[in-house]
């Protein structure tokens, strides 16, 4: 709770007097009938008061005399918490999430004008996301508990797998452990793509067999506390990579060691695209996938076919996270204290054309969330299996 009030206290310092905040909490959804999904509460909202129920708006008006944080918010009612469980009400807002004053949720147009009187229109989602960006000491922490969760859960899917299982068979392993250990729910969809496809980079389909001799993409990662966690590890099936299956192997992982060394204090995410870039396009003209020399492959951008994503994305609360990617219409650099992923990948589709076969199907993604510390980085998913011998050697466990 001190934390979400430093954090409001912050923001009103930034908005003034004349300034006010209003912010909806998410909505309710129907997933069909009246069947909701699972509530996620929206997470500026979160990020701003820990308040998890819908129906609810957060007002911070700097100054005023009657209380500068209000809450609206469900009223208690007897009946509807017989089906759905307890609600802070009003009391409940004030006193155990430190609200100034808090009026029912239906309360809140009539008093609008009142509250807006005096105080000037401005868009705050910028410096918002710009606090979220940069990452407290008990996020990194509650973080760090996401990603081992994660860890487990990925674990477990190796050495779980094995030829004639079905993607949702080790999408179910992976769930779960992030249950069994707490996080409820996925930061998104897991994706679980084995053969042709694990070169489908957003596949949730999860329905297919998983053959031997097959590769295996798994991106999953929890939501812990609200905070995301995003890994991808790639495997056999069978639990030994074939040659050509280990030469992309080892071609991602190495631009993803190469540009995790990028990850520094004034770097900035496009040194390590521009590490990714170079090493994978080099390492396709060995394996003579690519034909010509490397600048002039690279001015072509002759990668895109098989590298056609950044390099990673900010993570927090949302699993790509807000905050700006360019600064003054550049790569924005890195601070100590933001979490990004590093994420190369390699996709050899069916349908690239003039790839021998050999290669087909070999999709190839190895993803980590990084800490950029005062120094340099940690990776904070650093202890999840990823050389081909850890990986050969968990999978045999
Ligand atoms: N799982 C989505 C991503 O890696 O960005
Ligand atoms: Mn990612
Ligand atoms: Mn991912």
């Amino acid at each position: 709770m001190s934390e979400y009030g430093y954090r409001r206290k912050k923001i009103m310092q930034a908005i003034g007097e004349k300034g006010i905040l209003i912010l909806s909490s998410a909505p309710e959804v129907y997933r069909n009938g009246d069947a909701l999904y699972p509530y996620r509460q929206n997470s500026d909202f979160y990020y701003l008061t820990g308040f998890e129920e819908p129906e609810s708006i957060l007002v911070l008006a700097p100054s005023r005399k009657e209380g500068e944080f209000i809450l609206f918010n469900r009223v208690q009612d007897k009946d509807k918490e017989i089906w759905d469980g307890p609600r802070a009400g009003q009391a409940g807002a004030i006193k155990s999430f430190h609200a100034d004053q808090a009026f029912p949720f239906s309360e809140f147009s009539a008093m609008l004008p009142a509250l807006l009187a005096g105080r000037e229109a401005m868009d705050i989602t910028l410096l918002l996301h710009e606090m979220r960006l940069l990452k407290s000491e008990a996020e990194i922490a509650v973080m760090q508990k996401a990603v081992d969760i994660t860890d487990s859960a990925h674990r477990r899917a190796m050495q779980t797998c094995k030829p004639n299982l079905y993607e949702y068979e080790l999408e179910a392993e992976i769930m779960y452990e992030f249950q069994r250990q707490g996080a409820r729910y996925p930061a998104y969809a897991s994706i679980v793509g084995a053969g042709r496809n694990s070169c489908i980079l957003h596949y949730v389909n999860n329905q297919q067999k998983m053959a031997d001799g097959d590769l295996v993409l798994v991106d999953a990662g929890c939501e812990y506390q609200y905070y995301a966690s995003d890994i991808t590890r790639t495997f056999p099936v069978n639990g030994k990579f074939s040659g050509e299956q280990r030469a992309i192997y080892e071609l991602v992982l190495a631009s993803q060691l190469a540009a995790i060394q990028t990850i520094k204090p004034q770097s900035s995410w496009q040194a390590a695209q521009d590490v990714i870039v170079k090493i994978i396009t080099q390492g396709l003209i060995d394996l003579r996938i690519l034909k010509g020399d490397l600048t002039s492959l690279i001015e072509k951008q002759a990668y895109l076919p098989f590298y056609m994503h950044k390099s990673g994305h900010w993570l927090g609360l949302d699993v790509h996270d807000v905050g700006l990617y360019h600064v003054n219409g550049k790569p924005r650099p890195l601070e100590a204290n933001m979490v990004l992923t590093v994420e190369p990948g390699i996709y050899i589709s069916g349908d690239i054309e003039g790839v021998d076969k050999r290669w087909h199907h070999i999709g190839v993604r190895i993803e980590d969330d990084v800490w950029v510390t005062d120094t340099g980085c940690k990776v904070l998913s650093a202890n999840i299996p990823k050389t081909i011998s850890d990986i050969e050697s968990i999978m045999a466990s």
